[in-house]
């Protein structure tokens, strides 16, 4: 253990370092009882994933770490969660070993991967019960190096032998830079700060995850059965919220536990809006009431232990009816949407997604007479008046991160081809801030949102959300049903 972590350790515990205890403590522990170990799902999956990147990077040295536990303030620290392009490449998700790294060094026109994860210390070690940051006495056993190599199929080393390894690294050498810095400064100094291809690196995993495979889809598919699970949940505590000074908490909350019950945690911070909140993009704070008139826009989702997620917006009434300028809205927004759906296939532009939603939302703020310029002024390029009142996109690639693949470069992904096998959100969204002296008084403080995630098929696309309630009747009988 560091010398820090004792002195950490020091103020708030009396662990003692004699002899006498340290003999004590280490002895007389039979064997811990451990599933037997069998190869994940997922990791063929991952192995296929190793032979495209090793494909594309022949005879370079790959570093793809998982990432540091990160802290919070002093000797607290964040929920783990592992970079997501090394949860891409091993399938490891939600019980990886904090500070793991895999190595993929060229074999021939192949790489053989290794795992460099930190093995179980052993309860003779001052480790086991005195280092509360990794000490298997503190935060549970870590699995052994052969459950590891079973469960993942790759081969594993201990970490210890790693900073020897990271030694040989020259301008041969990738690495996915953002994940863990200390691993990168290792890799930069002994190849000489140099950066060689690590840029490609980054975006060539982000592209490659552009395309989902099987096992992708089935989890993005359990993702989003989790997340109704938390809506519902939700629409049952709503006489609980409207009851509460923080309302919006209580919902958050709500969708939380689910989210926590069934996966390993949200996706993205849950974003619970009631009444004016509702126009606020990312309303994330959270600590509003919710009255009766409200609508509520819940944008949420859970990511199960694989590390998929799921990303979903309702907006729905609390009393259970849209009053006539909400349901207007609403019914704006989901022509949007389904204009939207209604063109995705592959061999379509994936920005023409976006410009099909936006056309409708114009089209109606135009009608409604909230432009200062025609329709087609306000559709050109130079005009864009329609978007005071939509400034976000209405689509973005999702699976491991709710925004995936950003590294993407724009020839394929804003601009480039929509392909089988990809999964994206579409979600257009009105919002009229409650200051908004550009329309009518009833129509400030309604936001709303409807958020989907669609996968394309041969055929065309899938609505992978259509099981939550989404059309004004539907949304009202919903909440009428469980509220
Ligand atoms: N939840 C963030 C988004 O919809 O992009
Ligand atoms: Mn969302
Ligand atoms: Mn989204």
């Amino acid at each position: 253990m560091s010398d820090d972590a004792i002195s950490r350790n020091e103020n708030r515990s009396t662990t003692p370092h004699n002899s006498a205890f340290h003999g004590y403590i280490s002895g007389d522990w039979g064997d811990l009882p451990r599933a037997v170990a069998i190869q994940r799902a997922q990791a063929p999956f991952c192995a296929e994933r190793r032979r495209a990147l090793s494909a594309d990077f022949a005879g370079h040295t790959l570093v793809i770490p998982a990432g540091p536990i990160l802290v919070r303030s002093y000797d607290t620290h964040h929920p783990y969660r592992p970079h997501s392009a090394f949860t891409y490449y091993t399938g490891w998700g939600d019980d990886t070993v904090p500070d793991s790294v895999l190595v993929l060094t060229p074999n021939g026109n192949d790489h053989d991967a290794t795992m460099f994860y930190r093995f179980p210390a052993g309860r003779g070690t001052e480790e086991f019960y005195a280092d509360a940051d990794i000490g298997e006495f503190w935060v549970g056993p870590r699995p052994t190096p052969d459950d590891v190599a079973v469960e993942l199929g790759i081969v594993t080393k201990s970490l210890a032998d790693l900073p020897d390894v990271l030694a040989h690294a020259d301008f041969n050498w990738a690495i996915i830079r953002e994940a863990d810095s200390a691993i990168t400064d290792a890799v930069d100094l002994a190849r000489g700060d140099s950066e060689a291809r690590d840029h490609e690196l980054a975006v060539f995993q982000s592209e490659q995850r552009l395309i989902k495979d099987a096992f992708e889809i089935s989890e993005i598919r359990r993702a989003i059965e989790a997340t109704a699970l938390g809506f519902d949940d939700v629409l049952e505590t709503l006489p609980e919220a409207t009851a509460h000074t923080r309302g919006e908490r209580l919902i958050e909350g709500t969708f939380n536990r689910r989210a926590r019950a069934e996966g390993n945690h949200v996706g993205y911070e849950t974003i619970a809006a009631a009444g004016a909140h509702t126009c606020f993009l990312h309303w994330e704070r959270n600590d509003g009431p919710v009255r009766d008139g409200d609508l509520v826009l819940m944008d949420a989702g859970v990511e199960v232990e694989s590390l998929y997620t799921a990303d979903i917006t309702r907006t729905f009434p609390v009393n259970g009816r849209f009053t006539e300028t909400q349901r207007l809205v609403y019914e704006a927004v989901l022509e949007a949407a389904d204009a939207a759906f209604a063109i995705v296939k592959p061999g379509i532009v994936f920005r023409d997604v976006h410009a099909a939603a936006m056309a409708v939302i114009a089209r109606h703020v135009s009608d409604w007479g909230f432009l200062p310029v025609s329709l087609d002024e306000s559709l050109s390029e130079t005009g864009q008046h329609h978007r005071r009142y939509m400034v976000h996109g209405t689509s973005h690639h999702l699976g491991l991160d709710v925004h995936d693949c950003p590294q993407a470069r724009k020839e394929f992904y804003k601009d480039g081809i929509v392909r089988e096998g990809m999964v994206f959100t579409i979600e257009p969204g009105l919002y009229f801030q409650v200051d908004d002296l550009t329309v009518p008084e009833h129509f400030r403080g309604i936001g709303v949102r409807i958020e989907d995630n669609i996968l394309v098929t041969a055929a065309g696309s899938e609505n992978l959300s259509i099981g939550i309630p989404r059309t004004a009747d539907d949304v009202e009988a919903w909440v009428g049903r469980l509220a």
